[in-house]
């Protein structure tokens, strides 16, 4: 399976040929696992630059060209023709569905909604403030309690099952969440309607009044989740693949993808853009905070920002920046504003020279929250939001990883600098 080979001489003159592999599109990988063994060094790539750590069928990133397609759809005709129930499927299964498979597979998802009643009680524990995100990652950990027996991981029907949960019950256990936060009756979720319509009724419905869902809404989220689905082997999902790869349950390895996915750099950004926007207040303050986040002295960056594969634009975010129009037209116009600021700040930030020379476009999550905000959600569920629409991808990583014969629990090595050896010292001679 070998296309070529790298030749790498030591210093020593010891020579290793290194196979080299051709993927479907993207550069070629060199396979380095026998260099240590030749010639007695590991590689050094902190925080994975240039370094393919598993090989995948299901997402494609071009970082140059902007370019991101699951099984080799680009997002932008998925975005403008499909459903996040039906690229849910397609990243699951590899294929688009049939008009049956997709109706089986939509039914599927639609009546495994309920939690187990006992693992409600689990948000009795926590305090009213507890932020979404932390009660997200120990709900979906729990499963691992209520569903642990009965998984087999070498079984493909259990394989599957444990993705339709995911998919399933984690609007259920967001929405939980965002309930006890706000001291609201859990609301139970309604088989009747779609994936973010159900969602929806979730969060904003109370059981003393109807309550009427705005399609707009259904259709922004949905869009959003569709975005968000997948992108190849991001800190999240490496993580997911990573804690499965003990062969450890799958939901405590969803778990840890979520725990993962909160933090500022990666999923969290959308709930900092936010905060930073309202910092900012006013478009006469665009300036001061651009030269803040060009100070290398100052630890602040332009949330929203940056990305470590997209070096020209991403593709997300111009398709949700049309969305964002589309939403603070028909729902809460009051957040206008902010979306001026936020594209006030992107025009000066695109004309900066510092922004250019290190290739900083806007990514996903500088216009994402504008959304959600519009549609009433509250900054701290947005990063719960990002994780319902990612969850679909860490279960296809999760599946994918663990269907590999050759599959191997993931193990790094390290360039060590601690102290050489010492001998053990009395406590009365320190
Ligand atoms: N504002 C100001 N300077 C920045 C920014 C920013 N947002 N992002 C990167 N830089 C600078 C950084 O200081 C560095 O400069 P120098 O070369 O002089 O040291 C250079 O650009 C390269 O940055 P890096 O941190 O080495 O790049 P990275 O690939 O490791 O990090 C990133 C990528 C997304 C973590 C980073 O751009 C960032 O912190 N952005 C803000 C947070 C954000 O929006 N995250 C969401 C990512 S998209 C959603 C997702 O996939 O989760």
């Amino acid at each position: 399976m070998s296309d070529d080979v790298y030749r790498l001489i030591s210093p020593s003159g010891t020579e290793s040929e290194l196979p080299v592999y051709s993927g479907t599109t993207g550069p070629d990988v060199i396979d380095i696992a026998r260099l240590y063994k030749e010639q007695g060094v590991f590689t050094y790539d902190p925080g994975f630059v240039a370094t393919g750590s598993c090989e995948s069928d299901i997402t494609f990133i071009d970082g140059e060209k902007g370019i991101l397609m699951y099984r080799g759809y680009p997002v932008e005709q998925l975005a403008a023709n499909s459903n996040f129930i039906e690229v849910s499927y397609l990243l699951l299964h590899g294929d688009l569905p049939t008009a049956a498979q997709l109706e089986k597979f939509d039914h599927t998802i639609r009546t495994h909604t309920m939690l187990n009643e006992g693992m409600l009680n689990f948000f009795k524990g926590f305090r009213y403030d507890a932020h979404p995100m932390a009660m997200l990652s120990a709900v979906v950990g729990s499963m691992s309690a209520y569903y642990h027996g009965e998984m087999d991981a070498s079984n493909p029907d259990h394989r599957d099952i444990f993705a339709h949960r995911i998919l399933a019950k984690l609007p259920t256990i967001a929405a939980a969440a965002y309930k006890l936060n706000i001291g609201q009756p859990f609301m139970y979720p309604r088989n009747d309607l779609g994936y973010t319509e159900n969602l929806l009724q979730m969060l904003f419905s109370v059981p003393a009044e109807p309550y009427e869902i705005d399609a707009v809404a259904a259709e922004a989220l949905d869009l959003l989740f569709i975005l968000h689905a997948d992108h190849e082997q991001n800190c999240s999902t490496s993580t997911v693949r990573m804690a499965g790869s003990s062969g450890a349950n799958p939901y405590s390895a969803i778990a840890a993808g979520i725990s993962a996915l909160w933090g500022p750099a990666h999923g969290g950004a959308n709930e900092a853009v936010l905060t930073m926007l309202e910092e900012i207040g006013d478009t006469s303050q665009i300036g001061k905070y651009v030269n803040k986040a060009k100070d290398k002295s100052d630890p602040f960056r332009l949330m929203g920002f940056g990305h470590r594969v997209y070096k020209n634009f991403d593709p997300r975010a111009t398709i949700i920046r049309e969305m964002c129009h589309r939403v603070l037209e028909k729902l809460h116009r009051e957040d206008t504003p902010l979306f001026d600021l936020a594209r006030e700040l992107e025009q000066v930030a695109l004309k900066d020279d510092y922004f250019i020379e290190k290739n900083l476009y806007p990514n996903v999550d500088f216009y994402s929250g504008i959304i959600y905000r519009a549609l009433g959600i509250p900054t701290s569920m947005f990063t719960v939001m990002f994780a319902l629409g990612r969850s679909v991808g860490w279960a296809a990583h999760w599946r994918e990883m663990i269907s590999d014969p050759a599959g191997k629990i993931a193990r790094p090595r390290q360039l060590y600098k601690g102290p050489a050896t010492r001998d053990y010292k009395p406590i009365e001679e320190r």
